[in-house]
């Protein structure tokens, strides 16, 4: 069988994975932080492993304002609940994942804030300035998605951060696409919240993910229960990250998303996304040779992540998903990938498109079993 679904969530993951996973479950599968017992301090001590490791790798400089969330959309649900206000406004884009703009829709519907949706350019990049020209004396909050989980293309997100500084906006990036293959600063590129799922690029198992949430930023309260420790404050405590926190976290999952961060520490992620993007570029190659099929977003690599979505007049796109499904044991993702504005905007709604995505553990005979297969299928 050949994956090719990683933007949808990373597989195979790495042998340390499985084997940290394997290990805490059997070892120290106890509830962090409820009790002083040995095998409670070990769970204590992988979640306060992964917060570091998380605060390094995106260079914070506050390890306890990394809460792990269940996914992206949690951390995301988390942030927009938590930050806005009646009357606020919020720029936002067309490449939004539903777990950006669901949320913000749905807030919008109930008359709580008012939304402005920048558009992005036929390649599929959005531009700065039109953030600033979006901002009227009720925004507050700017959130953009680092890497268009359709399109596969990466934006300004320096830029579009230096404009939200200017103006003292708070700054929300979701990272699902890039976290582990683009590298992402957080302190100097401004960002105020950060909302990632562990289980794509940073090869950690799903069920795990968090959101970096800046110093200067007052949220709300989100969850509210038990904590482990401060048990007699009769509501949640304020401190960091138990404030976000409550009821026994995944810590299992977490473990293993260490294992992942680490694998990506190891080998580097300029290297991870070098060979998914070579990857994504040999297929493109492929695809032009067959023909009749029309690839979406710009073609500068160097501003891309390992995605590619396309199309062909032959066969619509769920068509050709269930065929490579089941006739050639290669899974893809076709349809929506549910960011409807995006294929809105670039002509492929409802239908959709294929999306391929290749993974670090592909390799150039996987694209190549997959570019006959589209061979042997359209033609
Ligand atoms: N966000 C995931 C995707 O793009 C599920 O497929």
């Amino acid at each position: 069988m050949i994956y090719l679904d990683n933007a949808a969530t990373s597989f195979p993951k790495p042998e340390a994975v499985y084997l940290a996973l394997d290990r805490f479950a059997r070892q120290s599968l106890a509830n962090p932080g409820r009790a002083g017992h040995k095998m409670a301090l070990a769970a204590e001590h992988a979640l306060d492993d992964g917060r570091h490791r998380l605060n390094r790798f995106f260079n914070g400089k506050w390890p306890e304002r990394f809460v792990f969330t269940l996914n992206g959309t949690d951390a995301l649900n988390m942030a927009f609940k938590g930050v806005l206000k009646r009357g606020d406004h919020v720029i936002t884009t067309n490449l939004e994942h539903n777990s950006v703009s669901r949320p913000l829709v749905a807030m919008e519907k109930a008359g709580l804030i008012t939304l402005t949706r920048v558009l992005a350019d036929a390649g599929g990049t959005v531009d700065p300035a039109a953030f600033r020209q979006a901002i009227t004396p009720n925004t507050k909050l700017i959130a953009v998605t680092h890497g268009s989980n359709v399109l596969g293309t990466v934006q300004p997100i320096a830029e579009i951060g230096r404009v939200a500084k200017e103006a003292d906006l708070v700054f929300l990036v979701d990272a699902a696409q890039t976290a582990g293959v683009i590298p992402i600063d957080i302190q100097a590129l401004n960002i105020d919240l950060l909302a990632v799922p562990g289980h794509k690029s940073l090869l950690g198992p799903t069920g795990t993910g968090f959101l970096y949430v800046a110093p200067r930023i007052q949220l709300g309260p989100w969850r509210e229960g038990g904590t482990g420790g401060d048990s007699s404050t009769p509501t949640q405590p304020a401190e960091f990250p138990y404030f976000l926190e409550g009821g026994t976290p995944n810590v299992l999952g977490i473990a293993g998303l260490s294992a992942g961060l680490q694998y990506v520490e190891t080998e580097g992620l300029a290297k991870i996304h070098q060979h998914e993007v070579d990857l994504t570029e040999r297929l493109w190659k492929r695809l032009d040779e067959i023909g009749g099929i029309e690839v979406f977003g710009h073609r500068d690599m160097t501003r891309r992540v390992g995605t590619l979505s396309f199309r062909c007049e032959a066969l619509a796109a769920p068509e050709i998903g269930g065929i490579l499904d089941q006739a050639f044991d290669i899974a893809i993702r076709p349809g929506l990938h549910c960011a409807p504005y995006i294929h809105k905007a670039v002509g492929s709604y409802p239908d959709g498109l294929v999306r391929v995505s290749p993974g670090p553990f592909n390799t150039s005979a996987d694209i190549d079993r997959i570019a006959d297969a589209l061979k042997e299928i359209l033609t």
